[in-house]
């Protein structure tokens, strides 16, 4: 037992016939940066998120896909998982409703309602399509289906049903008695005015759906995909055994718009029934859009997470997507807005207050953090400052005003960006009161960037984590107490850690270019098996031949559609978010070509500079992280890692000679 107060949440369980986008990973990136900050408060935090795998649109996309539902849901989660793994996110648990001790919870939920009396087998009779296998609630003009256009039959099956009607009351007063239970106010009336208007029993059972949970001894029956995924929550935290772990009852569901009423109306009714405690709050976020609509990934209108992070990293995207919006509201996803945002605030803003202060303290106090001496009143004001702004970000923090929060630390940043130019640092001199001046400002600004760093750490990690080091101030950030925090606790007399690269500028075009075309590289992959040396994105394994001997045969005519030629390499750069790729440009004799090799990790690009390689010249282009290649160089893979060791030649060779 860690002896410090418990907090929980979670982000919606998510379906699993499509991947995520921007809109699921910001549900995802909300619930971690409160982790963050509820750690740094002094909890013990627990974050649940998940996979929602049952039900009809699953059973079509896996017939689609031509593989069984249980293949398909697992090769999905795996997805799901890497991707949040991938951009820091992963959560303590992650609830597929495919697992055994999800199972039991939604059979153990069921049973307790029942028993308590608020289950009754009936009949639900509807518009029903045959071919998709659903009841559909709104049918297109002449009754027809509004996903295959095809005639619907009226049909009746039995289900089990939930006496919802019997909650309006209990509800209603658990409202008013709660009046933070259901977050933005404006959702809150719109539920309110939803539940007054009256409530009917709903159908909790299908036996028209086949791949869902069994309800126990009443096959065909299956669970309701809503009674199953919204048991998710509390089969996170142990289930009919809840009670013990002590996460119950949950501090916070974050959710978006749509799926308020499921969290608000029958997950509350659902759990009074089966007399579980109620969730104590339950948060609602508007929508990402795309020009003012929403992204739909058929139509290509779609922002993915991964080109973001790999081209500015994740910090940025998360700092973009909590800065960009008011919480609550919807806003519109503008790469534009983003790379613009990534520039001003990131690479102008907190990376270069923060490189500067440690060149400016490299070189004026050999690299150790000087401690304040008397200070001005100029001085005096910025700390104050900086002391009155961590209240106010840290309340609006606690409220889920991430804009607002991030605002308040900028406004340090620009105050701090502002007194530097007042104070110029830079343009002291030696003499014994220009040198106390330089300490008090520079112990000024190194304590101001501390706090910073500190308050801002729950939105950007990664970035804040090397800042810390940076700073050389102790332990990590992640661990110190936002309630302690206070001017005048920085750590002088300490040596600068090495500095990272922070915000590296882009340019803009160029940056909305490669992300854009990174998102088409994912939303449609190359066809085909994707050895090394056909240079796919994900492995960025560009231009390096694979080692697996071919067992088939190639006759000479084939040998001879590849044309291989001497080239000479003339610059060699790195990619920013590529860090296995190099751009090269390479003469090949009739021309210079630009061509990406997957060798970053193994040769410096200054080292490339005139070496003669063997160059494969008539692939087709191709983009790789957003960049075009046009051509491959020839590398050997050695090793279990695939090392690449560029093919050369020992005599002295022309370039643009062929290779046959
Ligand atoms: N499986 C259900 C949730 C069950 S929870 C017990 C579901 N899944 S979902 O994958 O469709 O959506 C999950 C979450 O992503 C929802 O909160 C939804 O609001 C959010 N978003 C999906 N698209 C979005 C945007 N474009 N913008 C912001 N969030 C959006 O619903």
């Amino acid at each position: 037992m860690s002896g410090k107060p418990k907090f929980y949440l979670t982000t919606p369980i998510y379906y699993t016939n499509g991947l995520p986008h921007i809109g699921h990973t910001y549900t995802t990136v909300v619930a971690d940066v409160i982790r963050r900050f509820k750690r740094m408060r002094g909890y013990e935090v627990l974050m649940t998120t998940g996979t929602d795998e049952h039900g009809v649109n699953v059973e079509r996309a896996a017939r689609n896909a031509g593989i069984a539902e249980s293949e398909f849901v697992a090769r999905m989660a795996d997805a799901w998982r890497a991707l949040w793994d991938e951009l820091g996110l992963s959560a303590e648990e992650f609830v597929r409703t495919t697992d055994l001790r999800h199972v039991r919870t939604v059979q153990w939920l069921f049973k307790q309602c029942k028993e308590n009396g608020y289950v009754y087998k009936g009949h639900y009779t509807g518009l029903y399509c045959i071919y998709d296998n659903l009841f559909v609630n709104e049918p297109k003009p002449g009754n027809l289906c509004p996903d295959c256009d095809r005639p619907l039959e009226m049909l009746t099956e039995e289900n089990y049903f939930f006496k919802l009607s019997a909650f309006q009351k209990p509800l209603m007063d658990f409202y008013r008695k709660n009046p933070d239970f259901i977050q933005p106010e404006t959702r809150r009336n719109e539920i309110l005015s939803f539940v007054e208007g009256g409530l009917k029993d709903l159908s909790i059972t299908r036996t028209t759906v086949r791949w869902g949970i069994p309800v126990p001894s009443e096959e065909p029956h299956v669970f309701y995909v809503w009674f199953d995924a919204l048991t998710a929550y509390l089969t996170a935290v142990g289930g009919p055994e809840h009670e013990k772990r002590g996460f119950w009852p949950c501090d916070l569901h974050l959710v978006g718009k749509d799926i308020i009423r499921f969290h608000t109306v029958y997950w509350p009714a659902f759990l009074m029934a089966a007399m579980v405690p109620l969730p104590k709050q339950v948060w609602a976020h508007g929508w990402f859009l795309m020009d003012d609509k929403k992204m739909s990934k058929s139509k290509g209108q779609v922002v993915l997470p991964r080109p973001i992070a790999n081209m500015l990293g994740a910090d940025a995207l998360r700092y973009f997507l909590l800065r960009e919006v008011v919480f609550g509201q919807d806003g519109n996803f503008s790469y534009e807005a983003l790379v613009t945002r990534y520039n001003s605030d990131l690479a102008n803003g907190l990376g270069n207050l923060a490189s500067r202060t440690a060149a400016m303290i490299e070189k004026n106090f050999v690299g150790r953090i000087p401690k304040a001496g008397k200070l001005q009143p100029q001085d005096e004001a910025l700390a104050k400052e900086t002391q009155s702004a961590i209240g106010d970000v840290l309340e609006h923090f606690e409220a889920l005003s991430f804009a607002r929060a991030l605002e308040g630390i900028w406004a340090i940043i620009a105050a701090a960006d502002k007194y530097l130019t007042t104070e110029k640092p830079w343009s002291l001199g030696d003499s014994e009161d220009d040198v106390q001046r330089k300490t008090n400002v520079l112990a000024t600004t190194a304590e101001l960037l501390r706090i910073v760093t500190v308050l801002a750490h729950p939105v950007l990690p990664d970035s804040t984590a090397k800042i810390w080091t940076l700073l050389g101030q102790p332990g990590k950030v992640s661990d110190i107490e936002l309630d302690g925090l206070r001017w005048g606790q920085l750590k002088t007399g300490v040596q600068l850690g090495v500095a990272q690269t922070l915000f590296p500028r882009v340019e803009k075009n160029e940056a909305i270019e490669r992300m854009e075309s990174m998102t088409n590289e994912e939303l449609n992959p190359a066809p085909g098996p994707a050895p090394a040396a056909s240079a796919t994105a994900t492995s960025g394994g560009a231009a390096v031949a694979s080692a697996p001997a071919a067992t088939e045969k190639i006759a000479i005519e084939d040998f001879a559609k590849v044309e291989m030629r001497v080239g000479q390499i003339k610059t060699a750069e790195r990619i920013v978010g590529a860090d296995k790729l190099l751009k090269l440009t390479v003469d090949i004799g009739t021309e210079i070509r630009q061509v990406c090799a997957g060798i970053a990790q193994y040769y410096a690009p200054e080292t490339l500079i005139g070496r003669k390689v063997a160059v494969v010249t008539n692939l087709a282009p191709r983009k790789l992280r957003g960049v075009e290649s046009n051509g491959m160089i020839i590398a050997a893979s050695v090793g279990p890692e695939g090392r690449p060791v560029l093919a050369g030649f020992h005599e002295d060779v022309e370039i643009g000679s062929r290779l046959k």
